[in-house]
């Protein structure tokens, strides 16, 4: 008898390929496990605080594992962070109260949610507050702790390396500066990856502050002795040195005052500037998190959801499904609540990419 008959699954926070790969690894995998009663929850947390569920069956799990996006719907809803109460009945109760209260009418077993950092750690105090929950990694940014590498990560990255190369193309016919601008906010894995493997002459990522003067002698000496033109990827949380030494608000609001939206407008335009070299910019945007998963990413989420359905059976709850080295494990979500994975100093895979003469703009 599987420890969990009923349970509930939702996807929150940013999507990306391979959610639905995921989901219909649980389903599959937790049916053969034992569990009969599977609820999905709409737009993340959200839809456990409004309500907003169906009960899901086997066909519904057919046909998604090469699906883009999530069948669930995503939300941001943080519902430990705004501290709103939300009128149930007469009574105004938390955000969290609601969802306990809900996981309990609903009948659920256990919470399976697919998500990135925010989402691990509103399951951590779920888990804490009494609910049987478990987690699954998911990310374009690949920046969750406790993981090698988050579904989402390896998709986003073919589809980066397949823009920057068609960028290469137009650099060498007009011999211009290409921008490549990529999501990743906090950390620069995206870039880094999708940058060594797009052979950008130039990668920018949060975890280096960068200084122009720096990038611009790289482009000029590669203009006199190798060639007319060069690609730059930036992750969109890149930041100068001027801006790192700089507090949260200070650095908002000498963004504001350039007038860019984002780093890559600036960025084409102090080199233009300190190059007179021609500069254009591409922001790759959420083409980044769009479409089918790639063979690596279906593998690796159905992986991921036929761990999570092991755990569930098992009753090994308050974790979180983990690559480490070739091997999946169950995380505990006390080590993922609160923290993020960053590119840390002297990677090797900078390393690497210093060898072969690409400039981190220090
Ligand atoms: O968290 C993944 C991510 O794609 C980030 O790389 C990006 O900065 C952010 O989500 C965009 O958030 P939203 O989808 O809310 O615009």
């Amino acid at each position: 008898m599987a420890a969990v008959q009923r349970f509930g699954i939702l996807t929150s926070g940013g999507d990306c390929p391979g959610l639905n790969a995921a989901i219909r690894g649980v389903a599959r995998a937790a049916y053969g496990l034992g569990a009969v009663e599977v609820v999905g929850i709409a737009n993340g947390y959200q839809g456990l605080i409004s309500l907003e569920t169906r009960e899901l069956h086997r066909d519904d799990f057919s046909g998604i594992l090469t699906l883009g996006g999530t069948i669930l719907g995503a939300s941001r809803e943080k519902p430990y962070e705004d501290g709103e109460r939300v009128s149930d009945s007469e009574v105004a109760m938390s955000k969290p109260d609601i969802i306990k209260a809900n996981y309990r009418k609903l009948g659920l077993d256990c919470l399976v949610v697919l998500g990135g950092n925010g989402t691990h750690t509103t399951a951590h105090l779920l888990s804490e507050a009494g609910l049987n929950v478990i987690g699954l990694p998911k990310t374009i940014d690949n920046d969750i702790w406790g993981t090698d590498v988050c579904f989402g990560f390896h998709s986003a990255v073919s589809i980066a390396t397949e823009s920057i190369d068609r960028l290469h193309s137009t650099a060498a016919s007009h011999n211009r500066v290409m921008i490549a601008e990529l999501m990743g906010n906090k950390a620069g894995w995206l870039a880094l990856y999708a940058g060594i493997a797009g052979g950008g002459d130039v990668v920018l990522i949060p975890e280096i502050a960068y200084d122009v003067e720096s990038i611009t002698r790289h482009l000029e000496r590669r203009t006199t002795q190798e060639k007319p033109f060069s690609i730059v990827v930036v992750a969109e949380g890149a930041l100068s040195r001027e801006e790192a030494a700089l507090g949260k608000k200070e650095r908002r609001r000498l963004r504001e005052s350039t007038g860019f939206t984002t780093i890559g407008y600036r960025l084409a335009r102090e080199l233009a500037q300190a190059t007179g070299l021609e500069t254009r910019l591409t922001a790759l945007g959420y083409v980044q998190r769009g479409g089918t998963p790639s063979a690596y990413d279906r593998v690796l989420a159905t992986s991921f959801g036929t761990a999570a359905a092991q755990l569930m059976a098992s009753g090994d709850f308050g974790k979180m499904v983990a690559m480490r080295g070739s091997e999946i494990v169950g995380v505990p979500l006390a080590e993922v609540a609160d923290r993020i994975k960053l590119v840390p100093q002297g990677h090797p895979l900078v390393e690497t990419g210093k060898l072969v003469g690409t400039c981190f703009g220090d």
